[in-house]
């Protein structure tokens, strides 16, 4: 039998929680129970975690200043063993807790186990999640607002860029492609606020609300909430140890994040295509066919699209996993980690792709313009013009209306046209309708805040770039 097996059948009575029990856990029971699989990543905030309790229980009168030390030092050398890969984890320990807290106890004996006085797994799992995610979400902060600055750049970069805006996806106006990567840029800007919103959430401590009702040892709890930075302790001990409100939160800004780089995917994907033709991406961030050697497929835009979905599903587990459950701590919350990592890993990839990928866009604005022109783009610009010179908006739509139906058949755009041709629609339009008929002249039109206009897409670029800093 190997060491790790024998350790893994450890009896009841050696595990933390073993006197009640007179005959060992079911070997299945045990695999099927232990979170040690997946929660060991939460070595680090576990550690911070005891030790500014330890920190606290000494000022209160609870641990020894000596005790207190050897429990400090004891813990580094725990978080050494981990992190030189010097450190067994024990399925039989069940969870990344009693495993820390079984090996400090082996490193200095008998304090060890005066670690977990006035506290229990219940406040102490909550704790390490928020502090977990903190950090995460300070990650993510980060790599969202490098997303953003590329973003910014690449817009203000294609400021005077004219592709088709579209509605319905058929050519609808011109607008500049700048002014459409704003409109992505907006979307991140929510996300962003979301994230910091959520974070005043995450950032509240439940340790010292012990299994449920509290603890009869004098704790400092602003004290410890002090020591770990959070913003202050929680206020009520049962709802402490089952919220997870925080994580759903957190996954449900990560769903609409997912969602909005789903639909810059889609845009990316479509845009690369032999039939937009509007963009290159660059080789790096593509892959070829095993089959088809023409083939380069847009893959990293594909798979964000197709990362959605699973991120989505995670917000979904969370809300499920918590519908029914009474107060207070339930095993059930064992199962929010699993989705949590899982969502934090996955936006985390698809910001970094996104970001490193966002400055190499290379627009093809021969081609934007062509389909621009195609559409018939500038027939509102047309309306307008003649509504400004009296004609009422209704018989404006219908001369412009027809004004199409002939460049249809014409196969012309109405720039396109002679001044005689358009005349023969409405006996308003003179030599000036061309400068609203131009790509040009439209796009510049919209010159207000919000607007398509190229001094607009800049002044945008600049107000957005003071916001981030
Ligand atoms: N591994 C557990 C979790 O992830 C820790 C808390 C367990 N508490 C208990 N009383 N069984 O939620």
């Amino acid at each position: 039998m190997t060491d790790q097996k024998k350790s893994d059948q450890a009896t009841s009575s050696e595990k933390p929680w073993g006197g009640r029990f007179s005959e060992p856990t079911d070997a299945f029971v045990e695999r099927f129970t232990a979170s040690v699989g997946f929660d060991q990543r939460l070595y680090h905030h576990d550690i911070t975690g005891s030790i500014a309790h330890a920190t606290m229980l000494a000022k209160v009168g609870v641990l020894t200043d000596a005790e207190r030390d050897q429990i400090i030092e004891g813990l580094k050398g725990v978080k050494e063993d981990i992190e030189a890969g010097r450190f067994e984890w024990s399925v039989s320990l069940e969870d990344v807790h009693m495993n820390i807290e079984a090996r400090l106890t082996d490193r200095i004996g008998i304090t060890g186990k005066k670690l977990h006085t006035g506290r229990s797994r219940n406040d102490q799992v909550a704790t390490d999640i928020r502090l977990y995610l903190r950090d995460e979400i300070d990650v993510i902060a980060e790599e969202l607002a490098r997303l953003q600055a590329g973003l910014l750049d690449l817009a203000e970069r294609e400021a005077d860029t004219i592709m088709p805006g579209f509605t319905h996806l058929q050519t609808a106006q011109p607008v500049t492609f700048g002014h459409h990567l704003l409109a992505w840029y907006e979307m991140l800007v929510r996300d962003a606020d979301r994230l910091q919103d959520c974070r005043k959430r995450v950032n509240v401590m439940p340790l010292g609300a012990a299994a449920l009702a509290g603890t009869t040892y004098p704790i400092d709890r602003n004290l410890t909430a002090e020591l770990l930075g959070f913003d202050r302790p929680t206020e009520n001990s049962l709802d402490s140890v089952s919220d997870r409100d925080f994580a759903i939160e957190f996954c449900s800004f990560a769903a609409l994040l997912m969602t909005h780089l789903s639909r810059f995917s889609e845009e990316l994907v479509l845009w690369t295509s032999a039939q937009f033709d509007f963009i290159d991406l660059p080789d790096r961030f593509c892959t070829g066919s095993s089959i088809m050697p023409q083939k380069k497929n847009p893959d990293v835009p594909e798979l964000v699209r197709g990362k959605t979905g699973r991120v989505n599903g995670h917000l979904i587990s969370l809300l499920t996993l918590m519908k029914s459950q009474p107060l207070a701590y339930n095993k059930d919350n064992q199962e929010d980690k699993e989705p949590l990592f899982d969502t934090v890993d996955t936006i985390k990839g698809c910001l970094k792709a996104y970001a490193d990928m966002i400055p190499a866009i290379k627009a093809k604005a021969d081609n934007m313009r062509v389909a621009a022109k195609r559409g018939f783009s500038t027939a509102t610009d047309l309306a307008d013009y003649l509504v400004k010179k009296g004609v009422p908006f209704r018989d404006a739509h219908e001369i412009v209306g027809k004004s199409v139906a002939f460049g249809v058949a014409e196969s012309r755009d109405l720039s396109e046209m002679t001044l005689e041709e358009l005349q023969q629609f409405s006996d308003v339009i003179g030599e000036d309708v061309f400068d609203v008929l131009t790509l040009e002249g439209s796009v510049q039109a919209r010159d207000h805040l919000g607007g398509t206009a190229p001094n607009q897409v800049r002044a945008a670029v600049a107000r957005a770039r003071a916001a981030l800093k």
